[in-house]
């Protein structure tokens, strides 16, 4: 496996990839659930690259860019076990240079959501997406469905630009009771990584009455409440049940939707999603 950390050392090892090249974007930390889409990758394709990035442009300042938890010389152990060819992981200087000034935005989509939760959160990713696909050059990328709204917009984006790229979306990888993996699970205290199954199962009660009949978004809505309120570590910030096109907000649920939720248990926020009718794509 190479590691590439400047641009230029990247487009030489690239140029020496055989076949496809399938992209997993990270931003480290790695997890099962990292783990499962340079799987899904390797599947899918003759090369693997994948990028550790922590992406400053993607964090509020009043977010936690400096405690986001880094540990380069474990990831590099997971993606050799895991047979990847090429690694991209860049400084924050290479990605950013001091006369960075180019953005790129995806508007209605990201004005849902995690985006109205954090307003500046989405152009960040959208332009080191950009930015990644224009230097790693991929004909496949995997993002996870555990950020559904990343994954619409990310769709968005290669869609409007025109980017030659695949993108594939891979399932949720939960721990055994249910939360789903995250990078930011390591913030959780004891107390809070108990109260923190509670997400995942008012996600599962609204699947449960989805598929006995109920298809009232503010019955569903409510049920999810009552298992997160029973939590009195755990805060809700939003609870939708949205269309899955549009991200609007949905009254009665005719059409596919996406349930999601973020909820902050003392300084960590999680987010996590499911698809109606259960077992349908995200896309
Ligand atoms: P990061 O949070 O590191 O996630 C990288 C990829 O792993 C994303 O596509 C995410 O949806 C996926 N992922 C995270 N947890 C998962 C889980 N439990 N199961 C399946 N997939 C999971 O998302 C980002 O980084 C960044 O925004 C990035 C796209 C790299 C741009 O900076």
């Amino acid at each position: 496996m190479n590691v590439a950390t400047s641009i230029p050392e990247y487009r030489l090892l690239r140029a020496e990839l055989p076949g496809l090249v399938g992209f997993v974007p990270t931003m480290g930390y790695l997890h099962e659930g990292h783990l499962s889409l340079v799987r899904e990758a390797r599947a899918r394709s003759t090369s693997v690259v994948a990028s550790i990035f922590v992406n400053p442009s993607q964090f509020a300042p009043s977010e936690d860019l400096a405690a986001y938890p880094r540990d380069l010389d474990r990831d590099f152990a997971f993606l050799e076990a895991e047979d990847v060819d090429l690694v991209f992981a860049p400084t924050a200087e290479e990605m950013y240079p001091e006369t960075f000034d180019t953005w790129v935005e995806v508007n209605d989509l990201t004005k849902h959501l995690e985006g109205a939760a954090r307003p500046t959160h989405f152009r960040g990713v959208t332009t080191v997406v950009a930015k990644l696909f224009n230097i790693v050059q991929p004909q496949i990328a995997v993002f996870g469905q555990k950020d559904a709204q990343q994954a619409l917009v990310i769709r968005r984006l290669i869609v409007d630009l025109g980017f030659d790229v695949d993108l594939v979306i891979a399932p949720t990888v939960r721990e055994p009771d249910g939360l789903a993996m995250s990078s930011r699970n390591t913030y959780l205290s004891q107390e809070e990584r108990t109260a923190a199954t509670a997400l995942y199962q008012s996600l599962q009660q609204v699947e449960d009455l989805y598929s006995a009949g109920e298809r009232k978004a503010a019955n569903l809505r409510r049920a999810m409440v009552e298992i997160l309120e029973a939590e009195a570590s755990l805060q809700p910030e939003y609870i939708s049940l949205a269309d899955i096109e549009t991200l609007e907000e949905l009254e009665a649920i005719d059409q596919k939707a996406l349930v999601s939720l973020a909820a902050r248990l003392g300084r960590t926020r999680l987010i996590d999603n499911v698809v109606l009718p259960p077992g349908e794509s995200l896309i």
